[in-house]
């Protein structure tokens, strides 16, 4: 691996400059401004992977923002590595917040700050490198390789399962390696074996067909706000934290006491975890731990409300309408348009009749996903870990969504490594994102000594 790891050496800085060009492209997916930047973005990672080598690279339409494929199968016999990341990212507001701005990339001790660092440019980024090394000093990989970049994972990765329903033969793979996800620290390592679903609803709730003066009309008619308010406390109790939607846990496969004792051995502190973060204390379901509550149950929760008067000053206003935008996160095996049916009946159950309540469904779901630990592609990946950082990982389960996953696993047949250099602090989908540069590097070493490892175990 010497050479490998002298070419990681030698360009550094020439691959600490092409990332920063990345990062200068604010391909922003889900507002239409910011199309142009997608397409910019697009042409870069084609570009990118073209210089690393591979061959066949080309955009594919999906009716939504294109997808960036590449490949390299000049390994005979040796197995096939589907490379999948995201190169769209989340909006940057609230920009006051930034230190440097976000699509103005900095480093600063060590970290390189930038909206979509970690959260996924950064990451793609290791994987078409750590190929490159590979293409430029050997002329080969020791194994075939294939890349699916694509700009709309964050908002719900839209078009990509019927991409793939169609393009089963073009993707098809013995494994899918996928850095999008964080590691517990950098002296404990980690590799995700689960991921959350989810589903997102908005709930409008309409009490009068305009605004009202609260002295004239207080009192006399439902307010909107209030009934929202307790609609919301409806569908979650907040003594217990249970989600209290008919059904909800039906299908929820329940935590083994062998898998619960797995995760308590992950070095977690309550205390530590809940300052971390500005937090009094910890809050969740009764009877699981934060570590579980985290990313092993499933959850329901408001993500945004608002109506009436939040402007400066007061205004004796009794509101027309309130509307809150809820999300439940999922777990395996939870089927996402189930639970948003549930949801919506649940809430037409319990509104009074003083108010109208509509329900919109958004499109931004995913189904839970789970890799099986003792996979040839997670004990290639633990290999790795080992071998780059020192010490065997830690399997943890991740709270939050990469909804193609679950696709890939149904449609494909074959188990997705999580394999995530970010770190719990990134601020992801926050203001200062970022990623440390230790775990870039780190990142490029276990990429190449994952290549190596399985393609030694398949032989
Ligand atoms: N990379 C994240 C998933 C993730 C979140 C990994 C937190 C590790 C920690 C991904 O880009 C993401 O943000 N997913 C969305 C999915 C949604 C938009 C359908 C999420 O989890 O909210
Ligand atoms: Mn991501
Ligand atoms: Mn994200």
């Amino acid at each position: 691996m010497n050479d490998i790891a002298t070419y990681f050496r030698d360009h550094r800085d020439a691959h600490l400059e092409e990332l920063v060009s990345f990062l200068r492209i604010p391909s922003i997916s889900t507002d239409e401004q910011h199309k142009h930047d997608i397409e910019h973005a697009a042409e870069f990672v084609g570009d990118a992977l073209r210089a690393a080598g591979l061959e066949n690279v080309r955009r594919y339409e999906t009716g939504g923002h294109p997808l960036v494929y590449g490949e390299w199968l000049g390994a005979k016999g040796a197995p096939t590595v589907l490379i999948y990341g995201h190169y769209d990212v989340q909006p940057p507001d609230p920009l006051e917040l930034w230190i440097t701005p976000p699509f103005e990339p900095t480093v600063r001790e060590g970290r390189i700050f930038a909206r979509g660092a970690a959260d996924d440019k950064g990451q793609v980024f290791i994987h078409v490198k750590a190929v490159e090394a590979f293409l430029k000093t050997r002329g080969s990989l020791p194994v075939n390789v294939k890349f699916i970049i694509e700009g709309e994972e964050e908002v719900g990765s839209t078009h990509l399962a019927d991409f793939v329903r169609k393009n089963r033969k073009l993707l098809s793979c013995d494994v899918i390696l996928i850095s999008d996800t964080h590691m517990m620290g950098v002296k404990t390592p980690s590799i995700t074996y689960g991921l959350r679903g989810l589903t997102y609803l908005e709930v409008t709730v309409t009490a009068a067909k305009t605004d009202m003066h609260s002295g004239t009309f207080g009192g006399g008619v439902a307010n909107p706000i209030q009934v929202l308010a307790e609609i919301l406390v409806g569908c979650k109790d907040p003594k217990t934290g249970k989600v209290r939607i008919p059904g909800f846990y039906d299908d929820v496969v329940p935590l083994s006491k062998k898998e619960r004792a797995e995760l308590a051995k992950i070095p977690h502190n309550d205390r530590e975890w809940a300052k971390s973060i500005g937090a009094v204390k910890p809050f969740g379901e009764k009877g699981y731990t934060t570590i579980e509550r985290t990313g092993a149950r499933p959850t329901f929760e408001v993500n945004g409300i608002w109506g009436g008067h939040t402007g400066p000053g007061v205004k004796t206003v009794l509101p027309a309408q309130a509307h809150a935008k809820v999300s439940m996160r999922l777990v395996a095996n939870q089927d996402p348009s189930k639970i948003a049916k549930l949801f919506a009946q649940h809430v037409k159950k319990i509104a009074p009749d003083t108010v109208r309540t509509e329900i919109k469904l958004y499109d931004n779901n995913g189904y839970p996903a789970l890799t099986p630990i003792d996979s040839p592609g997670m004990r290639a990946a633990a290999d790795a870990i080992k071998m780059v950082y020192g010490k065997a990982p830690f399997f943890t389960r991740e709270g939050g969504s990469i909804p193609v996953v679950a696709d890939f696993q149904q449609l494909l047949k074959v188990d997705a490594v999580l394999l995530g250099f970010g770190l719990p602090d990134d601020n992801l989908h926050a203001p200062n994102e970022k990623l440390d540069l230790i775990q870039f590097e780190k990142g490029l070493e276990t990429v190449a000594a994952f290549f190596e490892r399985y393609a030694e175990m398949s032989r």
